[in-house]
């Protein structure tokens, strides 16, 4: 069975974008391949972090993967912190990378222009990510199309890694989302929606309350045409309405915009709206129940057993591979 990995930030919010581009694909994928999902505190201290929402927003994360119906029984679902092979395999990595190649990250660019005090592991926040895919011998990195240039440079990194010490490690592909592999925020439909952006109403996240979820949409910027197409270029505030009710009924945007023929947008919005909290009405009722349920914390532990040892088989390659250490069988 071929392998899949991907990871989430517990950074707090998870906003429709995260759900669209990333867990909606891992729900569908689960079936189909052996599934490892994996929530990155590491990456999120690359950034400054309270320690106890911090502690808080990974038990949040861990629910959250399970009410949108990631299902324990088929899937690895575990913290990256609790697999120390992750620290390990992204140093080698670091030492494969060069600091151009990481200088040239869009990600870094963006985030180190927005804080005073830039860590160096904003920098070097890649070969860690590169190092959460490499060591499960991944073939299939799910994420939205943010992530593109970092799975680039992880294909990057494998390969050098093979040439350079022994072939060991898979080179993945990336799965990006044919409908929704990057929504944009409600606010400014040229900027992606993001957990950061200051403007709340720009961004819908999984546990607003569905009034809430309604009021952002209503008032979500659109065009003064008063026609329902779909044009990224010149139309982006209703064409990223129509992808996301594309991504969560599973029509065609061309179904769609039949559907919408001579309506005005009072009545477009109000139907994305619905597809909208129907869609993530049932996910936050189960997220309340898991919260707080003993369940949590057994799949979590069974999760890091695990993939310690899957990631420990490669880390020992690797660190064969490049003479580290004394060698082992
Ligand atoms: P993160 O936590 O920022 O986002 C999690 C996932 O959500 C996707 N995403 C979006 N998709 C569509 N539209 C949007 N507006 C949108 N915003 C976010 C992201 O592409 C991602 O798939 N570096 C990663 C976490 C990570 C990881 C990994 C991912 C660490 N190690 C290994 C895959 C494999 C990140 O910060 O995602």
């Amino acid at each position: 069975m071929k392998k899949i990995f991907s990871g989430v930030q517990p950074t707090g919010t998870v906003t429709l974008g995260n759900y669209i581009g990333a867990f909606k694909q891992f729900t569908e994928l689960q079936d189909e391949y052996d599934c490892i999902f994996c929530i990155v505190d590491q990456h999120a201290i690359t950034m400054p972090q309270d320690r106890l929402e911090l502690r808080k927003n990974i038990k949040a994360l861990a629910a959250l993967y399970l009410a949108v119906g990631i299902d324990p029984e088929k899937v690895t679902l575990f913290i990256q912190s609790e697999v120390p092979a992750h620290a390990q395999a992204g140093w080698m990595l670091q030492c494969v990378a060069t600091i151009g190649e990481l200088e040239r990250m869009t990600q870094y660019k963006d985030k180190s222009a927005r804080t005073t005090s830039v860590s160096a592991g904003l920098l070097t926040y890649p070969p860690l990510m590169a190092a959460d895919i490499l060591l499960y011998q991944t073939h299939i990195v799910p994420v939205g199309d943010d992530q593109k240039q970092h799975i680039e440079l992880t294909r990057d990194l494998a390969e050098r890694f093979n040439r350079k010490y022994n072939d060991v490690l898979t080179i993945p592909e990336i799965r990006i989302p044919k409908n929704g592999a990057r929504i944009m925020s409600l606010q400014d439909p040229s900027k992606k929606m993001s957990k950061s952006d200051s403007n709340k109403k720009a961004v819908i996240t999984l546990l607003d309350d569905l009034k809430t979820i309604e009021k952002k949409i209503k008032s979500a910027v659109t065009d003064s045409e008063g026609v329902v197409t779909f044009d990224r270029e010149n139309k982006p505030g209703v064409s990223n309405l129509l992808t996301i009710e594309a991504a969560l009924t599973g029509q065609t945007i061309e179904d769609l915009v039949a559907k919408y023929d001579g309506s005005g947008y009072g009545d477009f919005k109000a139907s994305v709206a619905k597809a909208v909290t129907e869609h993530l009405a049932p996910i936050q009722e189960r997220y309340a129940e898991l919260l707080n349920s003993d369940e949590l914390d057994k799949i979590l532990d069974e999760g890091a057993e695990k993939a310690n040892l899957l990631a420990n088989k490669t880390l020992k390659k690797m660190e064969n591979a490049m003479g580290l250490g004394r060698k082992r069988k």
